[in-house]
């Protein structure tokens, strides 16, 4: 076991790609880190410890306490028997049966994103610069929030405000800063302050304007949630509403079947609809801007993809979940975000570290290459036992606190790039393009900047 010389604030820094990248280089798959108030921390990347903390629930499994503070008692916040619970609870609604019946939702949203993205490049041949995580953003929560509650909060094809919206997308920022994520290594100390109330209550009252604010987003999306959730399961009680396919409609309906010991009371049906918007929001829209990104730097891998996606459509319109799936290139592509930066998580586990492993993938483990996934694998991955859910990789954790949203994840996202490839070409913006460490990577024009945006030249497809 090796010793990094400096601290916490380093491993948290929105540019300390280059300290992750020296420190996994010089001191290997395990590293002892100097952490806050004299306490020290594992970075972990080696297989063997991997398996063992993602598999030892019980031993390892910490949710940050903001998270239950701001989301409520959803599945990012409980542990133990009410985590299974909610988990046998929810991964029906995340099975290829019932994400087959989305489909049409996603398509829905994406067409008024391509009418909106449309009407913004005017003319054939011309170009336009274009913030595309801006579009990815409320793409997002509006994908999130058709599939997730049933509820739409953006029209895409008019610019509208709502309350609700605008709290989430704050939320989610704020929530993943270096500086929430700073103040979540406090837990350990904090908790000896007293009940949740107690600690409310001095949240409420703190000096710092980022926690004060964290409190007042709190409020908003609670009071909302809490209406739409109880209009929601009066429809479902007066049998109004018996095929919504969201995922709150099919939880509510699952719940009121189940038998009394696995029930979840309303606080944790509640709890998990900001939970799952919070986990779907910045996670998806990044991903989905990050490979619009290196589409436009690797112009012939979007020239390929967009053939495959035109020889599948055939002239036709919407391509079905069984054709989204059949599309090798696109699944190589989107699919597999080898290079979507993810940062550190639970029990300073890295993903990036593991991802990027050169002792695993080769010595191009840095480089984003589609065709990885249409070759053999290398034998050292084979033999390996990465223990994430997704392709031998750690972007979507792994074990009984896996992502459980990567089935929809993957969909939404094949829908909205095949349809925008479809549509659209995109090249590099004079726009520099910086990405930045947080709980989930964002991407702005300058080091300096905290405004998430990603600028690129978007053109209308010619018509053959
Ligand atoms: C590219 C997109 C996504 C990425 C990279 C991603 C990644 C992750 C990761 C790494 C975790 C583990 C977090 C931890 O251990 O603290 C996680 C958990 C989770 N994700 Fe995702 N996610 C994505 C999209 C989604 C979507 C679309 C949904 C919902 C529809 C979702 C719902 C969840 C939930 C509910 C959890 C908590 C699971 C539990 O604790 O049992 N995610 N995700």
């Amino acid at each position: 076991m090796c010793r990094a010389p400096r601290n916490a604030l380093q491993i948290s820094g929105r540019q300390s790609w280059d300290f992750h990248a020296a420190i996994a280089r010089k001191y290997g798959p395990v590293i002892k880190l100097h952490w806050l108030f004299g306490t020290s921390a594992l970075y972990v990347f080696d297989l063997l410890a991997l398996n063992h903390i993602i598999k030892d629930q019980e031993k390892f499994d910490q949710p940050p306490w903001t998270h239950n503070m701001m989301l409520g008692p959803g599945l990012l916040s409980v542990t133990g028997d009410t985590h299974r619970k909610q988990r046998k609870m929810l991964t029906p609604v995340f099975s290829a049966k019932h994400l087959r019946t989305v489909v049409p939702i996603f398509y829905e949203v994406t067409d008024k994103l391509i009418q909106a993205i449309s009407a913004r490049v005017p003319m054939h041949s011309e170009s336009t610069d274009m913030d595309v995580l801006g579009w990815m953003s409320r793409a997002a929560l509006e994908l999130i929030c058709r599939g997730g509650i049933g509820y739409s909060f953006d029209p895409l094809i008019e610019d509208v405000s709502d309350a609700y919206a605008e709290a989430a997308k704050y939320f989610v920022v704020t929530a993943t800063s270096p500086e929430t994520i700073l103040l979540r290594q406090m837990a350990p100390f904090l908790k000896h302050l007293g009940p949740s109330w107690l600690l409310h209550w001095v949240m409420e009252k703190s000096p710092m304007r980022l926690v004060r604010r964290i409190v007042q987003i709190t409020h908003v999306l609670h009071e909302r949630s809490l209406d739409i959730f109880r209009a929601k399961r009066a429809a479902i009680e007066a049998g109004d509403d018996s095929d919504s396919k969201d995922i709150l409609s099919i939880m509510l309906r699952a719940n009121m079947e189940a038998s009394g010991e696995d029930r979840l009371p309303e606080d944790q049906l509640l709890g998990q609809m900001s939970t799952i918007i919070f986990a779907a929001m910045d996670t998806t829209s990044n991903a989905m801007a990050r490979t619009l990104q290196l589409l436009a730097e690797y112009p012939q891998v979007q020239t390929k993809l967009r053939r495959e996606i035109a020889d599948a459509k055939a002239g036709g319109n919407h391509l079905d979940y069984d054709q989204l799936h059949a599309l090798s290139y696109l699944d190589a592509s989107p699919g597999s975000p080898h290079d979507f930066p993810t940062s550190i998580r639970r029990h300073l586990v890295s993903i990036l570290a593991c991802n990027r492993d050169k002792a695993l993938w080769g010595p191009d483990a840095d480089e984003w290459k589609p065709e990885r996934w249409l070759a053999p694998l290398p034998a050292a991955v084979e033999s390996a036992a990465v223990p994430g859910v997704y392709s031998n990789m750690m972007t979507f954790s792994g074990g009984a606190r896996g992502c459980i949203g990567f089935t929809f994840s993957q969909l939404e996202m094949k829908v909205v790039l095949s349809e925008k490839l479809a549509h659209f070409t995109f090249e590099l913006s004079e726009r520099p393009v910086v990405w930045n460490i947080a709980g989930v990577a964002y991407p702005t024009v300058t080091v300096e900047s905290t405004k998430q945006e990603l600028w690129l030249r978007v053109r209308k497809v010619r018509e053959e």
